[in-house]
């Protein structure tokens, strides 16, 4: 491959700004109940170009949960710096939508009124068309004829998903997933991880992704960050390198696929090791 660009003395055009820059950031909790301060997560650094599906692995309470707050703008940095698009978060915004590991429904509320909550709570209803909004993100989940159906009548797989039209009805830029799917059964997971993975790439989010599974953080990412803990941080961040789509079935003999599996394994099983010799 040849290029001109350059060797005439042109600007190299230069690779765009990241969706999300992460520098140098820190969060400290005050435990009130101990009186001590914990360091929740230190000198992280991200960025995040659009369009890019990033998951995130690590040992339990490396702060995971914590990163993916600060960039919802849910917790406020102890030191460094978060922006989104260039501008610094100082709170929740309409770019940014979350899905929570335990739902979060309002049990008062059915499933369309869950749904429009996402765009209650981002922009509002002002204006025609909010109705179909609120139907189109049902059915993209699959959740069609359950409109008026309380959570408690739904099943866990059911209500994650209503969860997923619920980030997506306003839709956002980014879309932050803090283990959406740790609590549905495996056979669950599996068909809910290829629904994720099919509307990421059909609707082109930018998307960080929390997840316990190595096989999860590999079949979706395009990046991989591994967290270490004590205090939480990046231990190193992978580039999977696999085509897509991707399935189990389709990657399983993939020598990529193995390579990343048994150094993931390796990587979380010496912090876990760490992690119970420091307790
Ligand atoms: N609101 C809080 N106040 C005090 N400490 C907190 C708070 N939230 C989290 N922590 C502590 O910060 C550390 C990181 O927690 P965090 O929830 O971010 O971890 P995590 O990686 O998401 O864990 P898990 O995989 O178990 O969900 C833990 O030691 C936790 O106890
Ligand atoms: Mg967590």
């Amino acid at each position: 491959m040849t290029t001109t660009t350059g060797q005439r003395g042109e600007p190299e055009a230069s690779p765009p700004a990241p969706l999300i820059s992460v520098r140098d950031l820190s969060v400290t909790y005050d435990v009130a109940r101990t009186g001590k301060r914990l360091i929740a997560i230190e000198g992280v650094d991200l960025d995040v170009h659009e369009g890019e599906f990033v998951t995130v692995l690590g040992p339990s309470g490396c702060g995971k949960t914590t990163f993916m707050n600060v960039v919802a703008g849910l917790v406020k940095p102890s030191t460094g710096t978060v922006l989104v698009d260039g501008s610094p978060v100082t709170g929740p915004g309409p770019d940014r939508a979350v899905v929570f590991q335990d739902y979060a429904l309002l049990p008062w509320r059915t499933v369309f009124d869950n749904v429009k909550f996402g765009l209650e709570m981002q922009k509002g209803l002002k204006g025609e068309g909010w109705r179909d909004r609120v139907q189109e993100a049902i059915e993209m989940v699959g959740l069609a004829g359950f409109e008026s159906s309380y959570p408690r009548e739904l099943s866990g797989g059911m209500q994650q998903r209503v969860g997923l039209a619920r980030a997506f009805v306003a839709e956002p830029r980014i879309l932050l997933m803090d283990e959406p799917l740790g609590a549905v059964d495996a056979l669950t997971r599996e068909v809910m991880r290829d629904e994720i993975d099919k509307l990421i790439q059909k609707t082109g989010k930018t998307v960080l992704f929390i997840t316990h599974s190595i096989e999860e953080a590999i079949l979706l990412g395009d990046r991989i960050v591994v967290f270490k803990s004590h205090p939480g941080a990046i231990k190193e961040v992978i580039e999977t390198g696999l085509e897509r789509p991707r399935s189990e079935r389709s990657v399983q003999h993939d020598p990529r696929f193995l390579e990343l599996r048994d150094h993931l394994w390796e990587a979380l099983q010496g912090e876990a090791t760490a992690a119970a010799v420091s307790k």
